[in-house]
């Protein structure tokens, strides 16, 4: 019997069959919607019927007896079904499926061959981070860097080509004042030791210099247009300023796990934005109003009066004509299946009305449409609910919020493990540091507040890093011990059939991992993933404080270390899949 990587949609494909072979009337239009159940109720729950028998008047009992007698056999050899209160289908797979599985299901490699199927051949761009440059990038930027990492390594683990591209925004009329301060006040030393922190020195300094009306302002707008017309000495500048952003940006990169494959900024756009005016205007989406290109949406409540500008009365071009170019261009050039971008809720309108225009554009002129998704967070605060600030009031850099993560990990090993070697701590610290960062965030709804407590994401209990990779650790000294490679395929064969509640109740948790990873990356949401593991964590240590491992019976003994392994597995993978890395000691 081949065992299929995601149960539920297995059974989901079993139903549908179920209601073809019982002669369902109207069967092509029934949906099973299979999925995870309540613990309580088996492993499984179709809830499909209900839907299906009240829109055509039939008793949805009746119609859930007819699927249980038209479904094949084998479904039967490996589940127990019932049938439940109005019409519910419950699955509880027998022990020897769960056992099937887990045995089949070994490894992080054949996980990932086994998730592939969801987005198989499909590309997706994601677009994530996306800082402006010449600005230290701040505590406001940490969300979409570490949300729109889990989101690439989840959709990649389903098989998708994943394209990750930060959107930079290095272009505006903010470079004619820095260009207008860094000629004036540039000092080469600071620009050599901290080259970001310099710019944002020279850049207050000519904000400052050019007050509105000044003919300072005049001369620092001339240093724009002669970037714009392509004048050398600012187009060096210009170019400077982006490449030791992206330098700085990058050492951040390295410390969350990111690697970006392009860095189209908007700049990129700038010789794309004619063909966008064109099309919009051939296939009159855009309307010239008080001199400026928009776009409204009469269908929409807001919309229908407030318009989507995509260029300014003075012609410049803006944030709508640059995004509508980027979509075009990750359609057409990396002919994306996908496109996500994220950023925080505060950009709601901006994405929305954008959406709604390529929509109607992209039919209008025939270009392929990717599925469009704009992911958003809402705001870090402190725990009294402000947004985050230093002491003394200021903004905090994210650099500094990673070293102080390090430092308080390393601070909490050294007092845990003081027996282990000075890099071996710090690097710990490091693992443990970062991860707590990205897990603090990862395993909350991304569309709530994030409240940053440095106590409660470093803490060793509860659904944090420290607790989960704590996990990790203690399975790998388990096999430690027993001087065994977890997984070892001799002692897996050597394997009994699962027996004790506690042994039952650890593999129907570990079989639900597909379907966990199927849920985050339908709904592009990674906290479905974290509990899961934190959940996954519980039973084991349940399990772990219930059964002895290292028992004398080998066929007890060896599925006792079989749940093990899967567990370990399990874990590092799914951290893995949330950009963490995982140790095999702490
Ligand atoms: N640079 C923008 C910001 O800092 C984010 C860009 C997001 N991506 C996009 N295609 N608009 O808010």
């Amino acid at each position: 019997m081949s065992v299929s990587f995601n149960l539920a949609t297995d059974l989901d494909a079993a139903l549908k069959s179920a209601a073809l072979a019982a002669g369902l009337t109207d069967a092509a239009a029934f949906t099973p919607e299979v999925r995870t159940a309540d613990p309580r109720n088996g492993d499984y729950q179709s809830n499909g019927v209900l839907g299906y028998a009240k829109a055509r008047k039939l008793n949805p009992r009746a119609v859930a007896d007819q699927l249980v007698a038209g479904l094949a056999p084998e479904v039967h050899e490996r589940c127990e079904v019932t049938v439940a209160g109005p019409g519910f289908l419950n699955f509880t797979l027998k022990p020897a499926a769960l056992l099937a599985w887990l045995r089949v299901f070994d490894t992080e490699e054949h996980l990932r061959a086994g998730a592939a199927a969801a987005h198989a051949g499909q590309t997706w761009v994601v677009d994530y981070s996306s800082p402006n440059t010449a600005k230290q990038m701040h505590v406001g930027h940490l969300r979409s860097a570490v949300i729109g990492e889990a989101i690439c390594r989840m959709l990649a683990f389903t098989g998708a080509r994943v394209i990750r591209d930060n959107h930079l925004g290095d272009w505006g009329t903010q470079f004619g004042k820095l260009i207008y301060g860094y000629k004036r006040w540039a000092d080469p030393t600071a620009l050599a030791a901290d080259p970001i922190e310099e710019l944002e020195r020279v850049y207050k300094l000519g904000h400052a210099a050019t007050p509105d009306d000044s003919p300072e302002l005049n001369e620092a707008r001339a240093e724009l247009v002669k970037l714009q017309n392509g004048d050398l000495e600012n187009f060096a500048l210009w170019k400077k300023f982006s490449d030791v952003s992206l330098a700085a940006f990058q050492q951040i990169y390295d410390r969350l796990g990111i690697r970006f494959d392009h860095n189209l900024g908007e700049s990129f756009y700038n010789d794309k934005l004619e063909r966008i005016y064109a099309e919009l205007g051939e296939v009159k989406i855009a309307e010239v109003s008080d001199g400026a290109l928009v776009v409204f949406h009469p269908e929409h409540p807001r919309f229908k009066t407030q318009p989507f500008i995509i260029r300014k009365a003075d012609g410049a071009s803006n944030y709508g004509s640059t995004d509508l170019a980027t979509a075009l261009y990750r359609a057409e050039h990396f002919k994306a299946d996908g496109i996500v971008v994220v950023t925080d809720f505060r950009q709601g309108d901006h994405f929305e009305q954008l959406f709604l225009t390529v929509k109607k554009w992209f039919a209008a002129k025939n270009h392929r449409l990717p599925e469009l998704h704009h992911v958003t967070f809402g705001a870090v605060t402190g725990e009294d609910g402000k947004a985050l600030k230093t002491r003394d009031g200021g903004v905090i850099k994210l650099k500094a919020l990673l070293d102080e993560a390090e430092e308080r990990a390393f601070a909490i090993v050294n007092e845990k493990s003081p027996e282990l070697s000075e890099s071996e701590r710090r690097e710990i610290a490091r693992f443990v540091g970062i991860g707590a960062v990205q897990y603090a965030d990862l395993s909350q709804n991304r569309s709530s507040n994030y409240v940053f407590s440095w106590d409660k994401m470093l803490a060793l209990d509860g659904n944090t890093a420290p607790y989960l990779l704590y996990a990790v650790a203690r399975i790998h000294s388990i096999f430690r011990k027993l001087a065994i490679v977890p997984g070892d395929a001799s002692t897996d064969s050597l394997a009994s059939a699962l027996e004790t509640p506690a042994e039952l109740a650890l593999a129907r948790k570990l079989v639900k991992l597909p379907d966990t990873i199927r849920l985050a990356a339908e709904t592009l949401r990674p906290h479905f993933l974290g509990l899961y593991l934190y959940e996954l964590a519980g039973e084991f240590s349940a399990f772990y404080a219930a059964d002895k491992v290292a028992v004398d019976d080998p066929a007890v003994r060896a599925r006792r270390l079989l749940l093990c392994a899967r567990t370990l597995v399990t874990l590092e993978t799914g951290l893995h899949l949330l950009g963490l890395r995982t140790l095999t000691r702490m």
